[in-house]
């Protein structure tokens, strides 16, 4: 007799129990409110207090409860409090909160628009001295799992081969993010056949590394020439000052601001402006415009500015 695969289905006994948790849980009020004041203190990230965000805190920390045994949302913050800032049980709270969808050419508009102004910043370039004059460098604030960063690269490194094949441009693109394994996973540069879908196929012909991987399908690797232009580091953006020691040419910053209340957003925005050369570029997400309210920036597409100053 041939043995027949083994669908595993939890009990309904098993399943009203963990619904049951999941709302014990929930009822928490003070335990709700305290951790997510710890969370807006450590990240920015803000949830009103809803059923719905309730829930949503709930399930993203439950397994960490249910790993370390602890009984309510107020045990937790407890053992929060008492743990030091940057711990790997504060870095564990702050990545089971944060989410982290991103994908390759995310709201491709923006790249069309960096490519629009590559001549303008290799133009302003011409009257800068010393390292400044070839060397261009970009932020990709809250970069997540790396598509996005590598898609700036991508894009800048073919559009600078274009505009500019005789003169060696230095691309410097710096990538953080609050998220550690997040970062770990862009660092790889690994991604699965079903995340690189979008990506132009002139594009993954040149800037990826097919690999097969038997046991979960097919992977690409960024190529290490493209991998190479990008540095990834921890960078809290609710925390100042921010450690650059120069001033950027490109900063984006897309898809975080949502997370935080307007207050921090604007503030958020405001720092960003401080990293960035008088006639240098930011591009928020095009849900994020709302947070743009500073006079230092002109609009130049939809969530995209140029900081006034410098040579148009
Ligand atoms: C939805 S993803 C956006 C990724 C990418 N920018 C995009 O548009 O596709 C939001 C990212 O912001 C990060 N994040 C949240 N709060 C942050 C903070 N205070 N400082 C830096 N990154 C933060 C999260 O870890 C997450 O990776």
């Amino acid at each position: 007799m041939s043995a027949q695969p083994k669908l595993v289905v939890p009990s309904s006994t098993a399943l009203v129990e963990q619904q049951r948790e999941m709302e014990r849980l929930s009822s928490d009020g003070i335990g709700f409110h305290r951790l997510s004041m710890l969370l807006k203190e450590l990240t920015g990230i803000y949830l009103n207090d809803s059923p719905k965000n309730r829930s949503l805190l709930v399930s993203r920390i439950a397994s960490i409860l249910r790993e370390r045994k602890i009984k309510s949302l107020n045990d937790y913050y407890q053992v929060l409090r008492t743990t030091p800032a940057g711990s790997p049980e504060m870095a564990q709270f702050v990545s089971s909160m944060t989410t982290n969808t991103t994908r390759f050419f995310r709201e491709s508009a923006h790249f069309r628009q960096l490519q629009a102004i590559l001549p303008k910043i290799l133009e302003q370039k011409e009257n800068m001295h010393g390292a400044d004059s070839s060397e261009i460098r970009i932020w990709c604030a809250a970069s997540s799992t790396g598509q996005e960063p590598y898609t700036i690269a991508m894009v800048v490194q073919d559009e600078l081969a274009r505009l500019s094949p005789k003169k060696q441009w230095r691309l410097k693109l710096l990538a953080s993010d609050i998220d550690r394994p997040s970062l770990r996973k862009a660092v790889s540069g690994l991604y699965m056949l079903q995340e690189i879908e979008g990506v132009p196929p002139e594009y993954l012909k040149k800037y990826f590394v097919p690999r097969v991987d038997t046991e979960v399908g097919k992977k690409y690797v960024i190529h290490p020439g493209l991998a190479n232009k990008v540095t990834f580091t921890e960078i809290n953006l609710t925390s100042q000052p921010y450690p650059m020691q120069k001033l950027f040419d490109v900063v984006f910053c897309r898809n975080v601001l949502i997370y935080f209340d307007r207050e921090t957003a604007e503030q958020v925005v405001s720092n960003l402006g401080r990293v960035l050369r008088p006639g240098g570029y930011l591009f928020l997400g095009h849900s994020e415009s709302g947070s743009m309210r500073h006079a230092e920036f002109e609009t130049i597409s939809h969530a995209a500015y140029r900081k006034k100053g410098g040579s148009k």
